[in-house]
């Protein structure tokens, strides 16, 4: 979606947080229980994935006020529709997603973000399939990568700012782990910087544990267990 601004911002592989970085294709054995599921449609152009290998249906969620949105896979050619998103969200939610100032504009970050090892990696962009003008486009992203040596995963997540408030990343976070539990996993972690306060309530909300980290005070690890309790 981005690109980072000048100065002290952090390279683009370092914006790309660790929880989206890349993994490298076969990084994820073919025997992993954790099924490939990602692909992608279009925004709002199809019901079925296509364009990446595994297909994953579209589906429908209710936020808010009985608004109807659909999720679908980010494919590997929404780069501009990730740009458009970051133009209609403002530079601090950008920080608070990226962890350092950037610019919506094409590039390495939206290659980043757009491309990526469909096998681990999980992306969905939220749209209102009934939406024109300003109110069309990608809503909200939420994403969860898996790692490849235990059932965990990380997840990141951002809803576009003219339409945060409205339930959609309450919404998203429990689709996330909805995908989590239903593959086995056993918890969920998510890196996010310490004064992200709606972040870190929507975190609790969900359970999720807060750590400080030992080695970078200016973020914490919110992690949500998902062990089924006795
Ligand atoms: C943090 C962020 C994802 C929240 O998304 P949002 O769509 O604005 O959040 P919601 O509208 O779903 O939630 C708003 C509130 O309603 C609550 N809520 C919403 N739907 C709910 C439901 N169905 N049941 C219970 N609570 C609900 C949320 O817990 C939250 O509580 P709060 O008012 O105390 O903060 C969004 O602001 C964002 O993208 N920020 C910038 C990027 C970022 O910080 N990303 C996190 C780093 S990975």
């Amino acid at each position: 979606m981005l690109q980072p601004d000048s100065g002290p911002a952090r390279s683009a592989d370092s914006l790309f947080q660790p929880h989206e970085r890349p993994q490298g294709r076969g990084t994820s054995a073919s025997e992993d229980p954790r099924a490939p599921l990602e692909s992608g449609s279009g925004a709002g152009k199809g019901d079925t994935a296509a364009a990446d290998g595994a297909a994953m249906p579209e589906t429908e969620i209710i936020v808010g006020d009985e608004r109807k949105l659909r999720l679908r896979p980010i494919r590997t050619d929404d780069a501009q529709s990730l740009v458009e998103m970051g133009l209609r969200s403002t530079p601090e939610d950008l920080r608070l997603r990226f962890f350092s100032p950037v610019h919506p504009a094409m590039g390495h970050l939206t290659s980043l973000l757009t491309d990526f090892d469909r096998e681990v990696h999980i992306a969905v962009a939220a749209y209102d399939p009934a939406a024109v003008g300003e109110e069309a486009g990608i809503l909200g992203v939420v994403r969860l990568v898996l790692s490849v040596d235990a059932p965990e995963g990380d997840f990141a997540i951002m809803v576009r700012s003219d339409q945060a408030g409205h339930g959609l990343g309450h919404r998203l976070m429990a689709e996330m782990l909805g995908w989590a539990r239903h593959r086995g996993l056993t918890r969920v972690t998510g890196e996010i910087l310490s004064e992200n306060r709606r972040m870190l309530r929507l975190a609790k909300a969900f359970g999720a544990v807060i750590q400080p980290q030992s080695d970078d005070f200016h973020t914490v690890k919110v992690s949500i267990d998902l062990t089924p309790q006795s």
